[in-house]
């Protein structure tokens, strides 16, 4: 299996930048408020698809003992690289989220950026068993989702909700064009998205299309999953904010799961 993410790793703390700049440091706020409400102080932190270590670098700083776990080795490689320039200590294993076996348990699990659509049905009945014996007594296991229905479609022409959209970005000598067209299936919850990127990397020009499609579950659907998984403690806030609980028609999700 090659996923998706390991064509552009290099790539992908640029093109998401804006979006990091935006929500990561709401979620380490919303992390902390929610970790202060644990029985004792937490220790140790596994992130599921941690990607290129987005939260594990944060996590690592402020003295978490941090293991970060994703499928893709090419972007475990750019977290390596991070983790070494800023000489703090992570644990990496290369993996699948949903039948990793590690020999140890932990207070937190994180699962970030809507990864847990990455997933079918049967895949995340996996995950949430997994994770549920990975997480000591009275662990937290947070992950978010968007809820991309609610995104400004347009019906022009075209017989389904679509929406394109082309972002530039720079940083040293990178230039990206990066072109995203989506498609959402409201009646099935389906939304499935494009993204064809031109590089330019110091004057070597680079192509890459990735594809991906997700089911999208209803909140009520997301209950029902993680309680026939033996979770029974389920939270669920809106837009990184430990104060609001998510209400019907909000746009961003974050779960927050108690063992
Ligand atoms: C949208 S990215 C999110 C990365 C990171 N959580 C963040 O917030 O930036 C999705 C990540 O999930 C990883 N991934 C996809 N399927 C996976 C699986 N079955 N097991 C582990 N990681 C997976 C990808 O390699 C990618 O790094």
């Amino acid at each position: 299996m090659v996923p998706i993410f390991g064509k552009y790793a290099k790539y992908y703390d640029i093109v998401n930048q804006s979006y990091f700049n935006w929500t990561n440091k709401s979620f380490l706020n919303f992390f902390d408020l929610i970790f202060s409400r644990m029985k004792s102080k937490p220790r140790n932190i596994l992130i599921l698809a941690c990607g290129t270590g987005r939260f594990g670098i944060p996590l690592a700083k402020k003295g978490f003992n941090v293991t970060c776990l994703d499928i893709s080795q090419e972007m475990l490689n750019v977290l390596k690289e991070k983790k070494e320039k800023e000489k703090i200590e992570i644990k990496i294993v290369q993996g699948d989220m949903t039948n990793f076996s590690l020999d140890e348990k932990f207070d937190i699990i994180l699962c970030m950026y809507n990864s847990v659509y990455e997933l079918d049905e049967e895949g995340l009945k996996k995950i949430l068993t997994r994770v549920y014996n990975h997480l000591n007594e009275d662990g937290i296991f947070i992950f978010d989702v968007e809820d991309f229905s609610k995104r400004k479609f347009q019906k022009v022409w075209a017989d389904k909700e679509e929406l394109t959209w082309i972002r530039f970005y720079e940083k040293d000598n990178i230039r990206i064009q990066r072109t995203i067209y989506e498609v959402m299936d409201k009646e099935k919850m389906n939304f499935k998205w494009d993204s064809f990127m031109i590089i330019d990397d110091s004057g070597e020009i680079k192509t890459v299309l990735t594809r991906d499609k997700f089911h999208l579950l209803s909140f009520e659907e997301w209950k029902k999953l993680l309680k026939s998984n033996k979770f029974t403690k389920i939270e669920c806030y809106s837009n990184r904010d430990s104060k609001t609980k998510f209400k019907e028609g909000d746009q961003f999700l974050t779960f927050v799961v108690w063992k």
